[in-house]
């Protein structure tokens, strides 16, 4: 596999080598292709991510992102924004579980959701005048765009419980009255089991009770939201994976940002870097790659081989270190 390697701004620079550690350790034949990207190259260089970048991330099979730094510049133009555009990567699928060893904001750990976020549209279209008095962004819902991430929720749902809840605001924002309404035409087609709830009312349904909900289907914005606010289910930012995938080009991230509260001290956790990996080695079909991966993760964590945010004392690195430790004993 040719891999294109992004480590981005701030703690992407300290997750990512704690995951390409535990990636090396598997034994997998992978050609790693390094790609800077992000504000760092940006102050440097006057760009945060060239046209020659993107030919390299689409000669790869796929790509390992950290996260990067973006800062409120209008002049500044978002490098994930314009990578999911380019590679047209149109679902962003959040999968929130919690690990056996970690308790979040709930007793209850029997649930398992996926939120599948519209990716290239909705409020993130990119398409803003901004103003001394007066900004607006666009928001773009299209029946293509709905249809396919609806099809692709649906398909989802069937290979889980066949359940699917449909996110939205159509009650004030017609725009969202084509997207509920596509949503609920394709679970028809595909005879999947459906609802539609206000994004309101259901932020507070889910994060109560998260165990009535398995893939839920929303536009771009709502799914940043209720994605990073489902952390607090699991323990924490530092425990989310997210895969962003198109017909042709797929991208694996952990769903955090670049964390400059925490960057430089070798502090953040390297577990949704890994569970991310583990998403990108299931999609490439390294099925007992990916198994291994998520039982090492386990091992570490019961061991309490953890960083601060989950009440440990030890480093990303030492964290890597243990779970590819772990594998290679295997
Ligand atoms: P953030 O996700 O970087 O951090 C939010 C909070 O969670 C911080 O207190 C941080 O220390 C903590 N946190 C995040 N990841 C952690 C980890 N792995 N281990 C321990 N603690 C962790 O979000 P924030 O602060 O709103 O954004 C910071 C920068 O990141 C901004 O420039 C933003 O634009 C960018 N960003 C980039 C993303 C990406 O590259 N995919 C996604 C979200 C934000
Ligand atoms: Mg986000």
């Amino acid at each position: 596999m040719k891999l294109a390697v992004v480590e981005g701004d701030g703690i992407g620079k300290e997750v990512i080598p704690a995951a390409i550690e535990v990636l090396d350790s598997l034994g997998l034949d992978v050609e790693k292709i390094p790609v800077e990207l992000g504000y760092g190259k940006w102050e440097r260089t006057g760009s945060a991510i060239t046209d020659e970048d993107i030919d390299t991330l689409k000669e790869c099979d796929c790509v390992f992102f950290g996260a990067v730094t973006t800062p409120p510049d209008p002049n500044y133009k978002s490098v994930l924004l314009t990578i999911r555009k380019e590679l047209d990567m149109y679902a962003n699928i959040r999968p929130i579980r919690p690990l056996p060893s970690v308790k979040g904001i709930h007793e209850r750990n029997d649930f398992n959701f996926i939120i599948v976020r519209e990716n290239t549209e909705g409020l993130y279209s990119g398409i803003e005048e901004i103003g001394t008095d007066i900004s607006t962004t666009k928001r773009v819902v299209t029946r293509k765009g709905s249809k396919r991430i609806a099809d692709y929720a649906c398909k989802l749902a069937k290979s889980r419980m066949n359940k699917l809840t449909i996110v939205h605001k159509s009650n004030v924002m017609k725009s969202d009255k084509l997207f509920l309404d596509v949503s609920r035409q394709s679970a028809i087609d595909t005879g999947v089991l459906h609802r539609d709830e206000l994004v309101d009312s259901f932020a507070y349904n889910l994060i109560t009770s998260p165990w009535n909900y398995d893939v839920i289907v929303t536009t771009n914005l709502f799914g940043d939201i209720l994605s990073d606010m489902s952390g607090a289910l699991v323990g924490g930012l530092g425990l989310l994976p997210s895969a962003n995938i198109g017909e042709k080009y797929a991208f694996f991230e952990p769903v955090h940002g670049s964390a400059p509260d925490i960057a430089g001290n070798n502090r953040a956790n390297p577990v949704a870097a890994i569970l991310s990996l583990k998403m990108l080695l299931e999609w490439h079909g390294d099925l007992a790659e990916a198994a291994i991966v998520e039982e090492a993760i386990d091992v570490a964590l019961n061991m309490g081989i953890c960083t601060p945010d989950l009440g440990g004392k030890h480093t990303t690195s030492e964290v890597g270190n243990t779970i590819a430790k772990y594998i290679r004993t295997k």
